[in-house]
Order: structure tokens, then sequence, then C-alpha cells
């Protein structure tokens, strides 16, 4: 018992190890299946279809179709992470470029991966973000670090849909999904969430789940999501934390240090080292009251924090005082 996963892992693990039935996995098996069949277009030609943002058929998907539209040098296979960086994942100078090219890397297995491995609970943690943000008819929302839209899907099926729905992310490969997905209609953009290509007091809620642990700068990020918030806006963010409870925290990061990364590393093929930071720029992230004191630092009148699943995450939501 030990060693177990924690409880609220036990869908996710069931799904992959236990009920492993077709009606119930048919999304896994046909998520397998296309993994191969790109693999096989890959290994013939060297490039495999998809869908381009305006609904036409393009050719992308080699490294080299990659690198040019990224505008970004990846190289294909490249190790992101080896072990002297993630022993200090938030001090690396260029920390932000190697983010940027990880996400474009793990793009086509992102939301599969998160919601193997969250056990599904990572679509209730964003539908509680959105009614912790308090929608209310008209509002606009920025999804800042928005990378293949889910947090805006969970916004657009919300009680209240806002009006305008903005998603914003560094990465081209987790946008083009975005766009190539069922995402709700929304303005996509390209920008960095450090430096926002809007004008102050824009939106009504700006918001960004598991984004803000892998901003260059988070004191900047907060700053910004601040600026562009009308008086009286407020910012949710999602992110992950250390459980409070010891018990828990060793049982839940003896997954996700040890067999989440395996198991990600296997099915999405990584060899960024994607799977390995994660849980190390978790652990060594600010924890729930520092997020806090930066939040009001960043100029916002309060800020509270609501842990989730025992802590394993958090959601927090500032107020921006109202003129
Ligand atoms: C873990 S993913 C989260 C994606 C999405 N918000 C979700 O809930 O699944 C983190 C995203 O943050 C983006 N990101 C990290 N730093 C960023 C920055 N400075 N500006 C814009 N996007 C950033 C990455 O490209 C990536 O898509």
């Amino acid at each position: 018992m030990k060693n177990a996963p924690p409880l609220f892992l036990l869908p996710g693990v069931q799904r992959i190890f236990g009920g492993f039935s077709l009606s119930k996995c048919r999304g896994d098996l046909q998520w397998l299946k296309g993994v191969l069949a790109v693999d096989l277009a890959r290994s013939t030609c060297g490039c495999a279809f998809r869908r381009d943002p305006f609904g036409m058929t393009m050719t992308i998907q080699n490294q080299a179709d990659n690198r040019v539209n990224a505008g970004e040098p990846v190289n294909a296979g490249e190790t992101l992470w080896d072990r002297g960086r993630l022993e200090a994942v938030h001090t690396q100078a260029d920390k932000s470029q190697r983010v940027r090219q990880m996400f474009d890397s793990i793009a086509p297995t992102y939301e599969r991966i998160n919601t193997l491995f969250s056990g599904g609970r990572d679509r209730a943690w964003r539908k509680r973000t959105v009614k912790i943000a308090g929608v209310q008819q008209g509002d606009s929302v920025l999804d800042i670090a928005c990378g293949t839209g889910d947090l805006l899907r969970a916004f657009d099926a919300g009680a209240v849909r806002p009006s305008r729905l903005t998603g914003a992310d560094f990465s081209l490969g987790m946008l083009r999904h975005a766009v190539n997905s069922d995402a709700p209609t929304a303005s996509w953009l390209q920008a960095d969430g450090l430096s926002l290509p809007f004008a102050s007091e824009s939106f009504d809620i700006t918001s960004c789940a598991f984004g803000v642990r892998n901003f260059q700068d988070l004191n900047a990020g907060l700053r910004e999501m601040h600026r562009v918030l009308r008086p009286g806006g407020r910012a949710v963010i999602l992110e992950f934390t250390r459980p409070a409870n010891r018990v828990v925290r060793f049982v839940h990061e003896f997954y996700s240090a040890r067999l989440m990364p395996l198991g990600a590393r296997i099915l999405s093929r990584d060899r960024t080292g994607a799977y390995s930071y994660l849980p190390k720029s978790v652990v060594s992230f600010v924890d729930a009251s520092a997020m806090c004191r930066r939040l009001k630092a960043a100029g916002f009148a309060k800020a509270t924090a609501t842990p989730l699943t025992f802590g394993v995450v958090t959601v927090y939501r500032a107020d921006k005082v109202a003129t």
C-alpha cells in the first residue's frame, strides 16, 4: 500500500491496465493506432498528413518542416533537459526557449498523456477553475499559455459562456493543435505571456492553466496578467502544487517522479526530457502562500488559493481593484 498510486489516479490506471475493453478504450486504441500510422508514414516517406489551420490538407510534421514553421531550431530527439539542467530548471537562462521547443515536440500527444496520467482529473480541475473565475454575461477571457485550448474549451462549456475567447501561447506546435481541434471559436495567437500584444485593461478575465510554472520570469508574467485586466477583472491560475499531507505527498511524488515519466516517455516517444522536467519543475516551484504574495506584489488587490485533489493542484484567483 506504501507505494500505491493516489486514489484519484485509479480511473486512469484502470483505463490503461484494467478494463481494457474495446468500448472503454476505443479512444486510446485509436490514438495508439494514429501514433503507429504516423510513425509508419514517417519511416516510409518522412512526413505525415495533417489538417492546416484553415481546414486544408498540408504536409507537415517532419522535423525539418516544424523547424521552419516554429521559427526555432528544433533538433529531432534533442535532449532539452539533461540531468544538470533538471537540477535547476527555473534558473536556466534559456528556460523559455527550452520550454517552447519541448512543447513544440510533445504537442501531438500532449492532451492524451495529460488525461491518461491524471486519471481524467485534469478536465475536472479546469472546470473548477472556470467556476472560480465567476464568468458574467459579456465577459471577455484571455487564456495565456493556452496550449491546445483545453481551458478555453472549459470556459466555452461553462454555465455562462464568455462573449469573447482569446488564446495565446508561444508554442506554434501547441497552437496548431488548438486550431485543428474541436476547440471553441476563439482568436488564437502566438505570443509570449511575459510581453502580451494587448493594450492595458482589455479583458475581464485572464487565465493560465499549468503555464506560470514554465515562465522564465514568474513576476513579469503575473504583472502582464494584471496589466491587461480591466478594473474589477480577475485572474485565475491553475497550477501543480505539493500536497501538504506528508503521506499523500510521498505517494504522489513517487508516482510523478518515477512512474509517470517512464510511462509518458514511452507513449509519447519523447526524447526532450519533458516528463522529467514536469516533476522537477513542480517540486522546485513556489508554494501556494508564496504565489499569493507574488500576485499581490504584481498589483492584485487580493488573492486566494483553493487546493484540489489533496493539494496536487491549486486554483488561484486574484482580483484587480475596481476603480
Ligand atoms: C503544460 S502546457 C498547458 C497548456 C494548457 N493551458 C492546458 O491547460 O493544457 C504549458 C503551455 O505554456 C506555454 N508557455 C510556457 N511559457 C510561455 C510563455 N512565456 N508565453 C506563452 N506561452 C507559454 C507552453 O508553450 C505550453 O503550451
